[in-house]
């Protein structure tokens, strides 16, 4: 059954770096990406920054500050839309760590691997918003000791943030869309698994074909900006058409 033929009543759209591409973040594992230049062994992991604390806070610093130089694309744009718009439920779980879905206007929104613009006190475990830089001497403003920030972000060996929700989401969903994530990285590469089982059909949006391709019903491959407004148009008009 194709995307026309019905209307959704619950939407859920898992984001990976492709979408945010086009905006000036470079994904991980495209050339040129973020794992060609930096070990994830060093710069995304808990012993990676327990050996190398200050290097650690000097990466996350840097993609702050990179972060707060660029804007959402067409593609988190159309997502925004899809959520106002829409008559059904619309669900975002993004892998990203940057904020562009909300700058485009997201509400309902879950981040996985947690926020590039939110620092963590591993003393007393307040979670706030920083845009600035950080390091180890930086005091919690809360709990005032210096030396337990570490980004909100989820490294390799930690788990994921809000995976019950996610997964209930994905249970009850009958549309599930993947939007530039390679597929390779699990709970998240396996969530069109537990959607596809539970009834959902299941789209792929794309630059080339994810590594878990073969799972979905239907691929659209090319730049997120132009494939995702054209698909979210198309969900549109068939939901006022119906
Ligand atoms: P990857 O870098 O693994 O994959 C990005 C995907 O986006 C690839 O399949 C590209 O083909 C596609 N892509 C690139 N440019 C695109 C564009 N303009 N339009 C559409 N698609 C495009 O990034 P993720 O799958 O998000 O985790 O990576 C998953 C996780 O691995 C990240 O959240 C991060 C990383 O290590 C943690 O840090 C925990």
């Amino acid at each position: 059954m194709r995307p026309k033929d019905r209307v959704f009543k619950k939407i859920v759209i898992l984001t990976g770096a492709g979408i945010s591409a086009e905006s000036g973040i470079p994904t991980f594992r495209d050339p040129g990406g973020l794992w060609e230049k930096y070990r994830l062994e060093d710069v995304a992991t808990p012993e990676g920054f327990r050996r190398q604390p200050e290097m650690v806070h000097a990466f996350y610093n840097q993609r702050r500050r990179d972060l707060l130089k660029v804007k959402p694309n067409p593609a988190h744009y159309a997502l925004a839309r899809l959520e106002r718009e829409y008559p059904g439920q619309v669900l975002v779980v993004t892998q990203n760590v940057d904020d562009l879905h909300e700058r485009a206007g997201t509400k309902n929104i879950l981040h996985m691997h947690g926020e590039l613009l939110k620092v963590r006190c591993e003393e007393c475990g307040h979670v706030f918003r920083e845009e600035g830089d950080v390091s180890v001497k930086t005091p919690c403003p809360k709990c005032g000791r210096p030396g337990g920030l570490r980004p909100h972000v989820v490294w390799f060996g930690e788990l994921p943030f809000h995976l019950p929700e996610i997964e209930m989401a994905l249970k009850q969903a009958d549309l599930f869309v993947a939007i530039g994530t390679s597929g390779t990285v699990y709970p998240a590469a396996g969530f069109v698994v537990i959607a596809r089982r539970s009834g959902a059909y299941c789209v792929e949006l794309n630059l080339e074909p994810s590594a878990v391709a073969e799972y979905f019903h239907e691929h659209r491959y090319g730049p997120a900006s132009k494939i995702v407004p054209l698909f979210v148009e198309e969900l549109l008009k068939n939901a006022k058409d119906f």
